[in-house]
C-alpha cells in the first residue's frame, strides 16, 4: 500500500514527496472526455460506477499519490433545493439566488444516507476497486464558498449579491451558514463512515474577504466542520485559492493541512501560519504548459521551499487547467518523486 499521503499529512517519515493534483480527473485527459462524449457531467457524479471509473483514471495514468473522489462540491447543495444546471463553459448555475430570508428559511438540510446515497457508494466501490493502492480522499465545499453559489445563482466575479447580504441582514446570513455546516458535517461525515481516508475543504473565495470580516461571519462555521471532521480521525485539508491575507487567522483552524495557492512561496506561507501544519501545493498551473525542462526546475523550487514547512504534499496552486498535456502532468509526478527524496 502507498500511505505516503496519509504519512505526510501526519507528519510522520516518507520516502519521498507524496504529489496529487487538483482537479486531477478532468477535461485535459482524454479518457475522461471519452466517458464524457456518452454522459454529461451531472450523470458521472451520480452514477457510482462512472464516478469511481473517472476516479481511478488518475491514478493509473500518472502515478499520483492519492485519489480524489470524483464529485462536485454543488452536489450537496442540489440536495438542499437549489435547482443545479451545468453548461458547457458557463460553469454552474444554481436557480435564480436565494437572496433574502425566506428563501433562505426554505432550504432544507439533507440526510447524506438518503438523499446523497451516490456519493457514499462511489466511496465504497472506490476503495474496493483502489484495493489499497493509494488512499481514497474525499471533500467538501465549506459554508462561504457554497453560500457564495447559492447566494449569486453561480460564479461569480464581484460577489456582489453575497457582500450585500452579510453587510445588511448579517442574521440571514448566519442562519444560511448553520444550514451549510450542518450539511457539510453531515456530508463529510457520511463520507468517512463510507471509507474516505482524508477529507480536502474547499473554501475556494474565502479570500475575497477582508481577515477582520472572515473572522466574524466566516471562521466559526469553518471551525466547526473542521472540528467535526478531525473526531474523525482523519487528515482535514483546507483549500482556498487566494490564502495570503487570511493565513494569519487561517492558522486558528483545527486542520493538519493548509493548501497554499501559487500567489504566496512556501517558505513564506510557512512564516505566516506558524508551525504546526503540513503545508500542500503549490505550484502554479499555468507552469504546466511550459517545456518540460521548466516544468521540473518550477518543481525543484517549490520543494525545496517546502522543506521550511512542518511537512510538505506537493500539488498544484489550484486545479489542473483543460489544456494541459497528460504527458505534462506525468512527468511532474514523476519528477517531485524524483527530486524530493528524503534522507
Ligand atoms: O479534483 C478532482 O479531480 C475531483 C473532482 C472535483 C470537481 N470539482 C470536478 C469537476 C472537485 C474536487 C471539484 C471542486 C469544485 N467544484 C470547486 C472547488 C475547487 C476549485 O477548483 O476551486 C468549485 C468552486 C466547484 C464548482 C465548479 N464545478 C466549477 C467552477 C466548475 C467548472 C465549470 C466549467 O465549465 O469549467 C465545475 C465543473 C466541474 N467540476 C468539472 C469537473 C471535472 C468540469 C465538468 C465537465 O465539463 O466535465
Amino acid at each position: 500500500m502507498n500511505d505516503r499521503f496519509l504519512r505526510a499529512c501526519r507528519k510522520q517519515p516518507v520516502d519521498t514527496v507524496p504529489v496529487w493534483i487538483m482537479r486531477q480527473a478532468g477535461r485535459y485527459l482524454p479518457e475522461y472526455m471519452e466517458v464524457r462524449r456518452k454522459h454529461d457531467f451531472l450523470t458521472v457524479c451520480k452514477t457510482p460506477e462512472l464516478a469511481a471509473q473517472v476516479t481511478i483514471q488518475p491514478v493509473a495514468r500518472l502515478g499520483v499519490d492519492a485519489a480524489i473522489l470524483f464529485s462536485d462540491i454543488l452536489i450537496p447543495v442540489e440536495a438542499m433545493g437549489v435547482p443545479l444546471e451545468f453548461h458547457e463553459g458557463r460553469g454552474p448555475i444554481l436557480g435564480r439566488g436565494a437572496r433574502d430570508r425566506s428563501a433562505i428559511e426554505a432550504l432544507r438540510v439533507p440526510d447524506p444516507v438518503r438523499d446523497l446515497g451516490f456519493v457514499l457508494d462511489a466511496v465504497r466501490v472506490l476503495r474496493r476497486e483502489l484495493a489499497g493502492r493509494v488512499p481514497l480522499i474525499g471533500f467538501s465545499g465549506l459554508p462561504f464558498t457554497l453560500a457564495s453559489y447559492i447566494v449569486e445563482g453561480g460564479k461569480s466575479r464581484d460577489f456582489a449579491a453575497l457582500r450585500s447580504l452579510m453587510q445588511d441582514d448579517p442574521g440571514a446570513f448566519a442562519v444560511l451558514m448553520d444550514k451549510l455546516t450542518d450539511t457539510t458535517v453531515a456530508y463529510a461525515g457520511a463520507q468517512i463512515s463510507a471509507g474516505a481516508q482524508a477529507i480536502q475543504l474547499f473554501d475556494t473565495w474565502a479570500g475575497i474577504l477582508e481577515p477582520e470580516q472572515y473572522r466574524r461571519q466566516v471562521l466559526p462555521h469553518t471551525f466547526r466542520v473542521a472540528q467535526a471532521v478531525r473526531l474523525r480521525r482523519v487528515p482535514v485539508i483546507h483549500f482556498t485559492a487566494d490564502c495570503r491575507r487570511l493565513l494569519p487567522v487561517l492558522r486558528e483552524l483545527p486542520v493538519d493541512v493548509l493548501s497554499i495557492d501559487q500567489r504566496v512561496p512556501l517558505d513564506e506561507a510557512a512564516r505566516l501560519a506558524g508551525p504546526g501544519f503540513v503545508l500542500q501545493g503549490n505550484l502554479d498551473p499555468e507552469v504546466l504548459l511550459r517545456p518540460a525542462g521548466e516544468v521540473a526546475d518550477a518543481a525543484k523550487e517549490v520543494l525545496e521551499r517546502g522543506r521550511q514547512a512542518g511537512g510538505h504534499i506537493f500539488n498544484l496552486g489550484h486545479g489542473i487547467l483543460p489544456r494541459t498535456d497528460p504527458e505534462a502532468a506525468r512527468a511532474l509526478v514523476e519528477a517531485v518523486h524524483r527530486l524530493g527524496r528524503q534522507g
